[in-house]
């Protein structure tokens, strides 16, 4: 009997929360599944990650996918608007008004990044495709450390109708031809067929790409289809080339990263403590008790750059120190006072400075 109750009072409360999410429209930050303050970036994060586990294409035995997928392009595309954002905030979806564009974001968003829904493309060998274009995107070492979202402008020719026809699906064929009583010749000719005529006029479009924290130079991001168009066939694909710009203090290798620290001599001697200021602006405490000599290294696991398959896992950061000397000359006291001090006998080694000889 208890139980009974129990299931029926359950069953009431879903009733009435159904109920009131009805009255109060979508919650677009249950939908990404991101936290009310969450900034542009998080919401684009989370977008993307969702739009590929619930694109229809891959989940095409799921009546509710499509629905999923339009909450969430209809979330994401309140919610990376300021101006929207700010409205569905204060009144929630009903405040937005009808009628609103409803596109789906998706399509101007990372192309067909990172997605398998391009299977077609194997089977229409036939069909001409436009060139491929390659272009390089400069990108700071902050932007791969902790990612960003880039907009791209790219004026793209799309097909317009035109007045007049225009000669298409061209191929050779055999002609036969009679030359005269008893005499006939077979040659090839193009064979064109007639089709409504197209002109291609500039159209702006903003792309996005998302630089994904980890990502390393020389990465390829390609747009599928977004590259030189074909009048016969379908276009071909538009390709970023990620080019890392040179930093002022870090240098990366693989995911470690590399930077220089000039202590002074005193520094050298008695150990010191600083702070590096990383790419995100956090600290990294370094501190030396013993002596420090030029050229010596010190190690910070977990400080270096975010792996791009696991942003979990970090490289290292390697400080290379080298030691300002004080210029000029000591007082033959302060001589004698160091030298008691540092107790090191006189020595002095030549060899090879190039070390690889
Ligand atoms: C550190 O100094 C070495 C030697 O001068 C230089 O080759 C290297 O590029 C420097 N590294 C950075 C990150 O500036």
């Amino acid at each position: 009997m208890a139980t009974i109750v129990c299931w029926n009072t359950a069953f009431l409360l879903q009733i009435i929360i159904v109920a009131v999410q009805v009255l109060a429209g979508r919650d677009f930050y249950a939908i990404l599944g991101v936290s009310k303050n969450a900034n542009t970036n998080q919401i684009k994060r989370a977008y993307r990650k969702l739009a590929k586990e619930h694109h229809p294409d891959k989940n095409k035995n799921d009546p509710d996918a499509e629905r999923r997928f339009q909450d969430l392009g209809a979330a994401y595309e309140v919610l990376s608007d300021e101006e929207k954002r700010r409205v569905y905030d204060r009144h929630g979806e009903e405040g937005l008004g009808k009628g609103d564009t409803g596109g789906d974001p998706f399509s101007s968003f990372f192309g067909d990044f990172g997605f398998g829904f391009g299977g077609m493309r194997e089977q229409e060998q036939e069909i001409p495709r436009g060139g491929d274009v390659l272009m390089d995107l400069d990108v700071t070492l902050e932007e791969l450390y902790s990612g960003n979202f880039v907009e791209v402008v790219r004026y793209k020719p799309v097909a317009k109708p035109a007045r007049g026809t225009r000669k298409c699906n061209c191929r050779m064929e055999m002609v036969t031809t009679q030359l005269g009583p008893g005499r006939f010749q077979m040659s090839q000719q193009q064979v064109c067929d007639e089709c409504p005529n197209v002109k291609f006029v500039p159209e702006e479009k903003v792309l996005e790409i998302e630089i994904e924290p980890g990502m390393r130079d020389g990465q390829i991001y390609p747009f599928v289809a977004e590259g030189e168009p074909h009048v016969d066939g379908e276009p071909g694909d538009l390709k970023f080339k990620i080019k890392q710009s040179k930093h002022k203090m870090f240098e990366r290798r693989g995911d470690d990263l590399y930077t220089n620290v000039t202590i002074s001599l005193t520094d050298a001697l008695v150990g010191f403590e600083m702070n590096i200021e990383h790419l995100d602006k956090h600290k990294v405490h370094v501190s030396r008790d013993k002596i420090t000599w030029s050229g010596a290294r010190l190690r910070k696991a977990g400080e270096g750059m975010p792996n791009y398959e696991n942003n979990n896992v970090k490289g290292a950061l390697y400080i290379t120190f080298d030691v300002d000397f004080p210029k000029g000359a000591l007082t033959t006291e302060q001589k004698e006072g160091l030298r008691k001090l540092l107790d090191q006998e006189s020595k002095q080694t030549v060899y090879n400075g190039l070390q690889g000889f």
